[in-house]
């Protein structure tokens, strides 16, 4: 692919990519607000939002089969892990910005049992077998990821069971 198609399509992914999670939180707000159908014209739109993004990540020829998606994920979430976060939180607590400080932990906490479950994943895969893999449990709050079941209290954020959503 030419050289500026290429890089227009890596912008048009991303700021699609972001309007679709825009539009969620956006739609959340709304639901709560009691704006039932403008909580639903969000949800439409961010769902238009991302077939555009597929149909760009698609031109780019990045879809692969799930064994090369599944390492994808795991170089992705091993580098937030091992550099982004760390160093994103550090910053945070050094310019005395709370709020980062504490999304920033939320999220790695929660990526590094991101990047275990992928390299479960792809073991299963290379196998050409699905994952063995219970119930899985995001807690609402901070993100933190749990199989089997949901833990009692939350031991990122401390939120009850109740406050985990079960996939
Ligand atoms: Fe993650
Ligand atoms: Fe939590």
């Amino acid at each position: 692919m030419k050289k500026m198609t290429e890089k227009n399509l890596g912008d048009a992914f991303a700021g699609e990519s972001q309007a679709h999670m825009r539009y969620q939180i956006f739609a959340d707000v709304a639901e709560k607000a009691g704006y039932k159908n403008v909580a639903r014209l969000f949800r439409a739109i961010s769902y238009a939002e991302q077939v555009h993004a597929t149909n760009h990540y698609r031109a780019l020829g990045l879809i692969k089969d799930t064994e090369n998606n599944l390492q994808v994920a795991i170089d992705g979430e091993t580098y937030e892990v091992e550099e982004m976060y760390p160093v994103f939180n550090e910053v945070a607590k050094f310019q005395g910005e709370k709020s980062a400080e504490q999304s920033t932990h939320y999220a790695l906490e929660a990526e590094k049992i991101h990047a275990e479950l992928y390299k479960k994943a792809k073991e299963s895969v290379k196998g050409k077998k699905d994952i063995d893999i219970g119930d899985i449990y995001i807690c609402t709050v901070c993100g933190y990821t749990a199989v089997g079941k949901a833990p009692e209290k939350c031991p990122v954020c401390g939120a009850p069971a109740s406050a985990f959503k079960k996939f």
